[in-house]
């Protein structure tokens, strides 16, 4: 059931009460209807995933939480957004669910992102993040997957399993 307002006084708070009065069912199919499908809806294992279904399963579903990818300033406003929707958890849960989302559902900046940002969206070690960015600086940008896997200590795998993430 969608509530329109048509009166001439609509108030302030209206927006976010009528996401608030939505039933689950009915905002997960807005949510997908607006989001493309989950590029990883698996919630691969690690810190921060327990944290993630424990706060983010009641008013979505959790595949609704990780339905698109993001960018890590992205992902910080979304649970800002979350936080103020009425999601609850420790500051701890919010770091964890922070670093699961970067880690697993970030768009990886390849030629804009620094070395700390290559380490945690594509989750190697600062020596191989350093390694990407000496790549880049010697060969110029990266314009392909492909290019990616010439640098020297960077795992195909690694590129290959987070080929969609990429921006390049
Ligand atoms: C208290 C209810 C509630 C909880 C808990 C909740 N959300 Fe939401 N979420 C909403 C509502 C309402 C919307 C749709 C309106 C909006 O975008 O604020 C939404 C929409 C979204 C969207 C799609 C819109 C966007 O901003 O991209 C994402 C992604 C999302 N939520 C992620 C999360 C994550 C991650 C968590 C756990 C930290 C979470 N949600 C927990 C209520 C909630």
């Amino acid at each position: 059931m969608m509530i329109l307002w048509r009166g001439p006084f609509r108030p302030a708070w209206f927006p976010r009460a009528s996401a608030a009065v939505c039933g689950a069912a009915l905002l997960t199919c807005m949510i997908s209807a607006q989001t493309p499908p989950a590029k990883n809806p698996t919630f691969p294992d690690g810190p921060g995933k327990a944290a993630l279904l424990k706060v983010c399963s009641d008013c979505h579903g959790p595949e609704s939480a990780v339905g698109q990818l993001k960018t890590r300033d992205e992902w910080t406003k979304t649970l800002d957004e979350m936080a103020a929707n009425g999601a609850q958890g420790t500051d701890e849960e919010w770091n964890q669910i922070l670093e699961y989302l970067d880690k697993n559902y970030s768009l990886i900046p390849v030629n804009k992102g620094d070395a700390k940002q290559l380490a945690s969206t594509l989750d190697v070690s600062a020596a191989t993040a350093e390694a990407i960015v000496k790549y880049r600086d010697e060969h110029g940008s990266f314009t392909a997957i492909d290019d990616l896997k010439k640098v020297p200590g960077l795992d195909p795998a690694t590129v290959d399993a987070r080929r969609d993430r990429f921006v390049f």
